[in-house]
């Protein structure tokens, strides 16, 4: 898929777009209690994602039948919302979550415990946070995809964890997957420089046992193979010039 390098146009309404869905991650963290089902997470979400007059960038996505992707425990990524699914204290959930603002794209996920969770699940959350953070620093004109990789890879297995190899982050724009493909781990080749005006979303999917994952029988829902937890942590980025800019964010909001 191509890389397409966003006009100031186009990067504005990427930020309005990022503005509206970093207020819709704040109003599911504060839905996600102990007793709540996954689909009413899902039509919370909807709801506010509507309110901003924007579009839901994942209902009827290749088919994917929700706007929000809810992923409990073991579930990696693309959990389908569903009434009989509902959170227990303990949990770790990942809210995966894009908008649609007059054309374009943000995509954001983040993991958040339920109530108290064990150290080791609450150190994955971190970690896998984290992570982004350090391959952030690498977001630089002139380096490359790969050193996206290498640093969440690094950062991820120094201390413990393993990266998911299915899936990948990806450029993000007037679609919601756009070249190039941005790996949580090294791939044995550079990949395209890093330019002035790409907009990406780096997304590490981050385990706690090993890294392999199965295919559900839903046809979305992603698992860890041994049953171990997993967590999830996006923001949709834009290189410039200097320093990048997670556009995935609103005032007052936390990361
Ligand atoms: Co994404």
């Amino acid at each position: 898929m191509a890389i397409i390098i966003k006009s100031q146009r186009e990067i504005e309404l990427m930020r309005e777009a990022g503005r509206i869905l970093a207020l819709t991650h704040e109003e599911i963290k504060k839905a996600l209690k102990p007793g709540i089902s996954t689909y009413e997470i899902d039509r919370i979400g909807e709801e506010v994602i509507r309110s901003y007059g924007c579009i839901p960038s994942f209902l009827n996505y290749n088919g994917y039948p929700a706007s929000i992707c809810v992923s409990v425990n073991d579930e990696v990524i693309h959990g389908i919302p569903s009434k009989d699914r509902i959170i227990q204290e303990g949990d770790i959930v990942s809210l995966d979550a894009g908008v649609i603002y007059q054309g374009y794209h943000s995509d954001a996920a983040r993991t958040y415990g339920v109530g108290v969770i064990d150290s080791k699940a609450q150190q994955l959350i971190d970690v896998t946070r984290e992570s982004f953070f350090e391959a952030l620093k690498v977001c630089k004109p002139g380096n490359h995809i790969q050193d996206i990789g290498w640093a969440v890879y690094n950062y991820i297995t120094e201390r413990g964890f393993t990266a998911v190899e299915d899936f990948v982050g990806h450029g993000v724009g007037a679609n919601l997957h756009e070249g190039p493909e941005v790996p949580n781990f090294p791939q044995g080749r550079k990949g395209p420089k890093l330019r002035p005006g790409m907009t990406i979303a780096i997304e590490p999917m981050i385990n706690a046992g090993s890294c392999d994952v199965l295919w559900m029988d839903d046809d979305w829902t992603i698992v860890t193979a041994d049953g171990e937890l997993s967590a999830h942590y996006e923001n949709t980025v834009l290189i410039t010039e200097g320093e990048p800019e997670i556009l995935s964010k609103a005032d007052g909001i936390d990361l």
